[in-house]
């Protein structure tokens, strides 16, 4: 075991979208899913010992009793229950935590890495993968940087690592907790939805047609993709009971501007997680319009980021 490590992790954006788990217990998903690991939004976690019993510190705070647990069932793939007793992780988000900016993808992508280097397990990329999306499926994705694969064997690799050097602005739109977890939400969809099945069949085509759009750089079919896949996979949530309504008036409003800027012969592709924000996918070219539309609708809360690598080691003793 080693003393102290430190690992970061990006967030990552899906364009092609993961909704839906086919074995709930392992996080075998109905699809693969693509994303977008990106720069300015991350994780740092820190694994250390301490003389206070096992202890998780988020963004400053301890955590609560629950978290504590969750964190500590997550680190049992890494380590025997007694070498867990006196470990304290510190996370820190950049970013709103639990509103759909993906900082659950980051956290267990950063926690996993930290914890694969601190406990000296040294599971290869497959295995860590594995573990990993037993934490958050789409945290698998942010191990890898660039446009990521998570492929539904499980899969995790980088298809293209300098992600068309991409631009993924965040419209951030609420501080607030979101009220429903992606967890229930994507659940309650494949019980309940009756356009589940057509999502399965939309999204393994989509994601076939993605890897060959990417292949042949045609960067205007990956902009289409991931806008149809961000609506269909909201409109599946819409059609599920209890439905889950995550757009807002100020979301649609984002998203209508945005296609205006399509219609401009502008590169801007909005797509939305499970939360109210609007990210758009443009290039620096356009970057200029998108930041202007989202000024028109009174966006305040911005984060412009680009590709990034995936989770990786910044300190180890
Ligand atoms: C809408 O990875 O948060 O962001 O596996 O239940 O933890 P769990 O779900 P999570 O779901 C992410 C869903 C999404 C789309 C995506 O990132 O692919």
């Amino acid at each position: 075991m080693k003393h102290i490590v430190t690992a970061k992790a990006p967030v990552n954006i899906a364009l092609i979208k993961y909704w839906g788990k086919e074995d709930e217990a392992k996080v075998i998903p109905y699809t693969g899913s693509l994303s977008l690991s990106v720069s300015e939004l991350y994780t740092v976690t820190t694994i250390k010992h301490s003389s206070h019993g096992f202890s998780f510190t988020l963004n400053g705070k301890k955590a609560s009793k629950a978290d504590a647990l969750k964190i500590k069932k997550f680190l049992s793939h890494f380590a025997q229950e007694h070498e867990l007793e006196d470990i304290s992780v510190i996370s820190e988000n950049t970013g709103p935590t639990a509103s759909g900016a993906a900082s659950s993808a980051s956290g267990f992508a950063a926690l996993a890495k930290a914890a694969n280097t601190f406990f000296e397990t040294n599971f290869e990329n497959e295995i860590l993968a594995s573990i990993t999306r037993l934490g958050s499926g789409s945290a698998c994705r942010s191990l890898f940087g660039g446009l990521v694969v998570w492929e539904k064997t499980g899969e995790v690799y980088t298809i293209r690592e300098d992600g068309f050097d991409f631009i993924m602005v965040f419209a951030l739109l609420t501080h607030q907790r979101k009220s429903i977890s992606s967890k229930q939400a994507m659940k309650n969809t494949v019980s309940t939805s009756p356009y589940y099945e057509a999502w399965v069949s939309k999204t393994t085509q989509d994601l076939i047609a993605m890897k060959h759009a990417i292949h042949v750089e045609d960067l205007r079919t990956i902009g289409e993709l991931t806008q149809s896949s961000a609506l269909a996979m909201h409109a599946s949530m819409l059609s599920a009971t209890p439905p889950t309504l995550f757009l807002t008036h100020h979301s649609l409003e984002i998203i209508h501007g945005i296609m205006d800027l399509q219609r401009h012969g502008e590169f801007a592709y909005p797509t939305m997680d499970a939360g109210m924000h609007v990210k758009i996918l443009t290039n620096a070219q356009s970057l200029p319009k998108v930041l202007e539309t989202l000024d028109a609708f009174k966006v305040k809360d911005i984060i412009v980021t680009h590709p990034e690598k995936g989770a990786h080691i910044l300190y180890e003793e």
